[in-house]
C-alpha cells in the first residue's frame, strides 16, 4: 500500500462512519493534530512521515477481515463494523499529543523520539489520550472504550486487570494491531526469516522417505 491508496482508504473508510455523531469533526480535529504526517512509532513500526495513517488504515482493514471472518452470524451486530472504522482509525490518535504539543517529534539527525521538551504533553498512556480525544466530539460504547484502552493487550502491566474479561471487540483490535505493527509494517527486525530458516534447517535433517527405523510401528516388533 503507497501512501496515495492509503490516504484514499482512509478517506473510505471515514467517509462510511460519516453518519455517526461527532466523526466528522473528530476527523477535522485529528486532522488538525497531524493526523496524516505524524509517524506511528519512534523506531519500530510506521516510524515515518505518514506512518500513524498506514498503521490506522492497516489495522481497520486487519480488523475487519479479522471480524468477518473470526465471528459468528449471531455476533457480527453486536461487533458493527462502524465500531471497528472507528476504533480501529482512532485507536492511537492519542500519539498525536495535544495542539502545539506533539507526542513525537524529529529527531535531529534522523527518525523520531518522544517529546521531551518544555512544551512536552502532560503524561497518559497513548490509548487512555486516544479515548480523550475522541470522547471529546463521539460518544462511545462501553466497549469501544474497552478496546481502545486494552489495545495493546497484555504487553503492558496496566491492562493485567483486564485478562480474560476482554470483550470481542478488544480482542479483535488487540489482535489486529500486532499483525498489522509486527507483520505488515514492521522495519526493525524480520522476525519470520528466523523461524523460516529454523524451518529450513529442521527439514534437512529428515529422514529419507522409507526409513522407518525408530518410529512407532518398529519400536518392539
Ligand atoms: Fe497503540
Ligand atoms: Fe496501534
Amino acid at each position: 500500500m503507497n501512501l496515495s491508496e492509503v490516504e484514499s482508504k482512509y478517506k473510505q473508510l471515514k467517509d462510511a462512519i460519516s453518519g455517526r455523531k461527532g466523526v466528522p469533526e473528530l476527523f477535522e480535529y485529528v486532522e488538525k493534530l497531524g493526523y496524516k504526517t505524524a509517524p506511528a512509532s519512534r523506531i519500530y513500526h510506521g516510524s515515518f512521515n505518514g506512518g500513524l495513517l498506514y498503521h490506522s488504515v492497516s489495522v481497520t482493514e486487519t480488523l475487519l477481515r479479522l471480524r468477518k471472518v473470526l465471528l459468528r452470524e449471531e455476533m457480527l451486530r453486536h461487533v458493527s463494523g462502524e465500531s471497528c472504522i472507528l476504533i480501529g482509525l482512532t485507536h492511537d490518535v492519542g500519539k498525536l499529543g495535544t495542539e502545539g504539543r506533539p507526542y513525537y517529534v524529529p529527531k535531529w539527525n534522523s527518525g523520531y523520539t518522544t517529546n521531551e521538551n518544555n512544551n512536552r504533553p502532560v503524561y497518559l498512556d497513548h490509548a487512555v489520550r486516544s479515548v480523550m480525544i475522541v470522547t471529546q466530539f463521539v460518544k462511545l460504547k462501553t466497549w469501544e472504550v474497552q478496546a481502545i484502552v486494552g489495545h495493546d493487550g497484555q504487553y503492558i502491566s496496566a491492562n493485567k486487570e483486564m485478562a480474560q474479561k476482554e470483550t470481542p471487540l478488544t480482542l479483535l483490535l488487540h489482535f489486529a494491531d500486532c499483525w498489522s505493527a509486527f507483520q505488515v509494517e514492521a522495519t526493525y527486525n524480520i522476525p519470520n526469516e528466523e523461524w523460516m530458516n529454523e524451518e529450513k534447517s529442521d527439514s534437512s535433517n529428515r529422514r529419507p522417505e522409507g526409513d522407518n527405523s525408530g518410529s512407532i510401528q518398529s519400536k518392539g516388533s
